[in-house]
């Protein structure tokens, strides 16, 4: 199959580069710039893209790359900072700005050429960038610029394109022509990347893999998971066993809805171990954020582990790992300061003696939702937002307690249930409701309350890493806040969020 691949300079944006050659049916993988350029010599590479990256290429650990690169044959889109190590190896001069350039600008084309087929003489394109290219190399020729920089070069010989902007952001309005002109037209990939053969092969290679063994799965009810069980349940039927840990610290209703859907419609085995007692005991008096994190983790894994012990036959541990997973251990960024210990429920340790399988290891999430829409999996539970492993052990404040818990439960339920009845649940990326450790007077009828206050968080995001409090119309959050207020006893206040990410996270703690 022919592929693109994405050289990782660092860039946040450089899953969405795979992710739009793959729209196009072209099969993308990220690699990290320093991979061995031997490795890319493989005659199913078609291209090469570059991606941006945070740093100068005059950064004392700035990521370069050896220049022989760029004469194996295949052509080379450069992008962003891609477009400014490019220059710098061909001797271009690469200036520091004092100011980020970033937002919207104009593209004028000056030259025609393939990469610009298709494009109208003017165009708005997306930039971020801080150093930029002040004089390129002799070996280029400008194609197009903007006000304020050269934003298009290629090579007078070789296939080598370089672009100053992010055509894979969708503020740049011919970003997706100008990908498609690079993978379609200059590298001449062929399209052979679509979900329904996936789909086959990858049944077929789970039954060559696990033959007449036992697989187990920790089935969480979110959408990787979920998915993972389907695809594989498809493949081997009754030799997948999942476990579902109700922890208590779920959803209203959780427990039951994934019961009802995988083990009684879907007919998988799924086995419910109750453990609410087990982590709310271990939870007991625990106020401090990382710490309950790492409670709610260790009792999932004593949980997982005497369940493995009652089924010591299992010789495969399947898992949803989605393909972002997979990248970040590989991100020239390194592990990154800890903010928050992030656990799935289902993050279990390395050494577990297993095999494992990991059927979604190469999708993106988005095609895991469509792998998971073509196996039947009704839409509400693949398009649903994302829930944290901690579950409500992480937006109950401070210390949890079963009754918080309830609350918690019954006002989240109504906040996403308006935002279902308002159609406004697609379009926020996560929505839930917060219990504060603090009592606020109110008034109710004639009496004086003294209750929890709440807060109702909306965020709106493309990969979680950054993203913007949900703009949702105050008639909406009005309607909310009453019905939070009349029916769940407990709380007496609301409070929205505002706070974006950065400098906030989207969960509280
Ligand atoms: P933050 O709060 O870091 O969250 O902005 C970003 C995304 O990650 C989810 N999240 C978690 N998911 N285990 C998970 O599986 C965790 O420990 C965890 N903590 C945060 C959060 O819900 C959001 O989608």
């Amino acid at each position: 199959m022919d592929k693109i691949i994405v050289l990782d300079f660092g860039s946040q944006y450089n899953q969405l580069i795979a992710r739009r050659v793959r729209e196009l049916g072209v099969y993308s993988e990220i690699l990290p710039f320093n991979t061995n350029i031997e490795i890319l010599k493989d005659d199913s590479i078609k291209g090469i893209i570059l991606s941006g990256g945070p740093n100068s290429v005059y950064d004392e650990f700035a990521p370069h790359i050896d220049k022989e690169l760029y004469n194996i044959g295949v052509p080379i889109l450069g992008i962003c900072y891609g477009m400014q190590i490019t220059q710098y190896l061909f001797g271009g001069k690469v200036s520091p700005s004092d100011k980020r350039e970033y937002g919207k600008s104009e593209l004028t084309i000056i030259k025609d050429s393939v990469i610009t087929k298709g494009l109208p003489q003017t165009s708005t394109v997306w930039m971020s960038h801080g150093d930029h290219v002040d004089k390129l190399s002799d070996d280029f020729s400008l194609l197009a610029t903007t006000p304020s920089c050269m934003a298009i070069a290629k090579h007078k010989e070789l296939d080598i394109y370089n672009l100053q902007f992010h055509p894979e952001v969708t503020h740049t309005e011919f970003g997706e022509t100008i990908i498609s002109n690079f993978v379609t037209e200059i590298c001449m990939a062929i399209p052979s990347w679509n979900l329904d053969d996936y789909i086959e092969q990858s049944i077929q290679s789970i039954k060559d893999k696990v033959k007449e063994e036992q697989v187990i799965l920790a089935l969480s009810g979110g959408v990787d998971s979920s998915v993972a069980a389907t695809l594989i349940h498809k493949a081997i039927g009754d030799q997948l066993l999942c476990i579902f840990v109700d922890t208590g610290l779920l959803r209203k209703n959780e427990g039951d809805k994934v019961m009802e859907l995988y083990a009684k419609n879907y007919n998988i085995n799924v086995i419910r171990v109750n453990a609410k007692d087990q982590f709310l005991g271990a939870l007991k008096g625990v106020k401090e954020p990382e710490q309950k994190r790492k409670i709610i983790g260790n009792e999932f894994i004593k949980v997982f582990e005497s369940f493995k012990e009652e089924h010591k036959d299992a010789k495969f541990l399947a898992q949803g790992t989605i393909y972002p997973d997979v990248i970040e251990s590989v991100s020239i960024n390194g592990p990154s300061e800890t903010i928050k210990s992030h656990h799935n429920v289902g993050g279990l340790p390395n050494d577990l003696d297993f095999e494992l399988l990991e059927p979604l290891r190469e999708l993106f999430k988005d095609e895991v939702r469509k792998v998971g829409l073509a196996l039947g999996i009704p839409k509400h539970m693949i398009m649903r937002h994302p829930f944290p492993g901690p579950g409500l052990g992480i937006r109950i404040l401070g210390e949890i307690e079963q009754s918080k818990v309830s609350i918690l439960q019954e006002a989240d339920d109504i906040f996403i249930e308006e935002l279902m009845n308002e159609n406004l649940y697609d379009s926020v990326s996560q929505a839930f409701v917060v219990l504060l450790p603090v009592k606020s007077v109110g008034v109710m009828g004639d009496k004086r309350t003294y209750e929890y206050v709440c807060a109702v968080r909306s965020a709106n995001t493309l990969d979680f890493m950054t993203a913007t409090f949900s703009r949702l119309p105050f008639e909406f959050l009005d309607k909310v806040a009453s019905r939070i207020i009349n029916e769940v006893r407990g709380i007496n206040r609301v409070v929205y969020d505002i706070t974006s990410k950065p400098p906030g996270t989207i969960e509280w703690e």
